[in-house]
């Protein structure tokens, strides 16, 4: 349903330094797919929940460089929920996942990578459309 990524964490006396590799994929740290959109969220409020949705055709990699929530992920037949709580951590997620993002804390910053460009058309914003989708292509 998901892999995780762990980038290299450069750190010294002056701070954390993590890079991140698009497009080589020569790496278990790189980035897996053509960065096409790229966005974060900060200041969540801790009692929001974000996301509610799955998408029909996108690569995301979800990184939490500041702070902690709580990744509830769900392919339609598993379910699972990730506590990310560090900036060198990806969680690299494909299409028909639903998730949602919760439990933020204080001055939560998330980045994303995204392998396509924002199309409202690619969201599978009901959840019972997102398990008929999702069950449908697994018996393909
Ligand atoms: P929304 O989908 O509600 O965020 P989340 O998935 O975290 O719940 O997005 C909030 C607004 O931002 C919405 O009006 C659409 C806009 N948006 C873009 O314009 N481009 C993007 O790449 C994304 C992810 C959202």
């Amino acid at each position: 349903m998901y892999k995780t990524i762990k980038f290299k964490k450069f750190s010294d006396g002056r701070g954390d330094l993590i890079p991140i590799e698009f497009g080589k994929k020569e790496h278990a740290y790189d980035i897996p797919f053509d960065v096409k959109r790229c966005y974060y969220i900060s200041a969540p409020t801790n009692n929001a929940i974000r996301g509610k949705h799955a998408h029909r055709n996108l690569e995301q990699v979800i990184i939490c460089v500041h702070g902690s929530f709580t990744l509830r992920l769900d392919d339609g037949e598993n379910s699972c929920s990730l506590n990310l709580n560090n900036n060198y951590t990806g969680i690299y997620i494909k299409d028909l996942v639903w998730r949602e993002l919760r439990d933020f804390s204080e001055n939560c910053v998330i980045l994303v990578f995204a392998s396509q460009h924002y199309d409202l058309n690619d969201y599978v914003t009901n959840y019972r459309d997102f398990l008929l989708l999702a069950r449908a292509s697994k018996t393909l």
